[in-house]
């Protein structure tokens, strides 16, 4: 049985589920244990140096087994309770929600009815405030539709916007979802690869220019990009834009982790470039990375250019996804959750600095190579040391048996997926196999980092062990 802090995982979701509270929590543990992991690791271990004036505590651990969640949840179906300690896949957050939210979420539900309802001003009003105050970007409300999910939006964008079965551009690595969702959209996927230099990514608008063609007239932006966090330049993206414009491609512009920004680093919306970029873009955002709402299933996205939206309504048949609870919620934090998101961007800041930390001090994890990334809460995590020492075409074959005998997917079963059921065996941590996030993935897998410190010097130490006994 994986050990936490002195507590096996089932008397530890015990803890939980009975609704136990941090300080009992801590003092069922016992000091000397939080002292000995925080001892273990480094002085970010002992977790968010709160500040007179915090006012929430992202050090808070709780359980989130047993609500169905995929992050938790589904690790444990799949690997079975004793084998997980902490699953690191799946971009949600393990922060409770903003308690604002959830006030207004009770208050609504007090109401009792959930008929049909329209979409009230103040909803938009929030998204207009909230782009305006966060980075000084106008958004008119005419501009403005609602989603059920990023996805849904873009997949009508497509089929309004490319030719039938044509091709979608992916500037890889990317987010692994954007290939689902061009093939719901009817199309297929064209990689347009980046290229890593001096530990970031570049686009490679050359590669671009000689791909695009008269079967391609969408490209997926992602910004910051989901895995390797770049937040991409006023520069970069005029440039992008350019060849774009060029070849009458619209840039389909996914924002959805433009609130989580590493200090020093800046998120430009590619709607703020200049009128003619705004005017050949559709900008795509939810509320759900930034504030934990995936399942409350609200979104929107906007564009100035009247036409690519009613292609998109039209065309694509967009049905707006009206959620009572995805309203407020999306609502409320957008008017109330300017200071959460400060806080939650600076904790999570400080957990890749700890991430940094550990992965370069000397000898401490062989085989992984990591730099601080711009944005996102995900870490990229060149593993390809570790990968080439403990994928072993036996290792590989055996692993490829186990699925077959269990009557899983076997076929197309990468390296990355085999390290990442290698981890999990070896360490009790989850984290996301590359091999989906395109060409330029080889030897890569993600870590979700927005998780309390706790469980971060946990998944760190149990990765440590597992990559020095290799
Ligand atoms: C870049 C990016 N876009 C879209 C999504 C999914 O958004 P939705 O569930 O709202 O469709 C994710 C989820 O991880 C993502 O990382």
């Amino acid at each position: 049985m994986l050990n936490i802090m002195g507590l096996n995982l089932k008397d530890y979701e015990m803890n939980k589920i009975k609704g136990q509270n941090r300080r009992n929590f801590m003092k069922t543990v016992g000091m000397t244990a939080l002292m000995s992991a925080a001892a273990s690791s480094n002085s970010f271990a002992m977790g968010q140096s709160r500040s007179k004036r915090s006012k929430y505590n992202f050090d808070e651990v709780y359980s989130r087994i047993g609500v169905n969640s995929v992050k938790w949840d589904n690790a444990i179906k799949r690997y079975g309770r004793e084998n997980i300690t902490i699953p690191m896949g799946i971009a949600d957050l393990d922060f409770k929600q903003l308690p604002e939210v959830t006030k207004a979420l009770k208050k609504r539900a007090n109401y009792e009815n959930y008929g049909y309802e329209t979409i009230p001003d103040s909803y938009y009003q929030a998204i207009i405030d909230w782009n305006q105050s966060r980075y000084g970007l106008e958004v008119k409300k005419e501009w403005i539709r609602n989603s059920s999910a990023l996805k849904p939006g873009m997949i009508s964008s497509m089929r309004a916007l490319n030719p039938v079965k044509g091709k979608v551009i992916l500037q890889t690595p990317t987010y692994s979802g954007f290939t689902g969702a061009i093939h719901k959209a009817g199309m297929r996927v064209e990689m347009n690869p980046m290229k890593k230099i001096d530990g970031r990514w570049h686009m490679d608008l050359e590669d671009l220019d000689n791909r695009l063609d008269y079967e391609t007239k969408c490209l997926i932006l992602c910004n910051p990009n989901n895995p390797s966090g770049e937040c991409w330049t006023a520069d970069e993206l005029r440039a992008l834009g350019d060849v774009c414009m060029r070849h009458g491609v619209t840039i389909l512009a996914d924002e959805i982790h433009c609130d989580y920004v590493n200090k020093g680093q800046k998120f430009t919306p590619y709607a703020s470039i200049g009128d003619k970029y705004a005017n050949s873009s559709i900008s795509y955002r939810s509320p759900s990375k930034t504030f934990g709402q995936a399942n409350l299933k609200v979104a929107y996205f906007f564009t100035q250019n009247k036409d690519l939206m009613n292609a998109t309504m039209i065309g694509g048949g967009h049905d707006t996804g009206c959620n009572a609870f995805g309203l407020i919620a999306c609502e409320t934090a957008f008017r109330e959750g300017a200071q959460w998101v400060d806080e939650v961007t600076d904790y999570v800041d400080s957990n890749f600095d700890y991430v940094v930390e550990y992965i370069n001090k000397e000898g401490n994890m062989p085989g992984v190579e990591y730099s601080k990334p711009e944005g996102t809460y995900l870490a990229w995590l060149d593993c390809n040391g570790i990968m080439a020492k403990v994928v072993t075409p036996e290792y590989r074959k055996a692993y490829h048996e186990k699925m077959k005998a269990a009557g899983r997917r076997h076929s197309g079963l990468t390296p990355e997926m085999a390290l990442g059921e290698w981890i999990v065996e070896n360490s009790g941590v989850e984290l996301n196999a590359g091999s989906s996030y395109g060409i330029g993935s080889d030897g890569f897998m993600r870590m979700n980092v927005a998780i309390p410190r706790k469980h971060l010097t946990i998944a760190m130490d149990n990765l440590n062990k597992a990559f020095k006994a290799a």
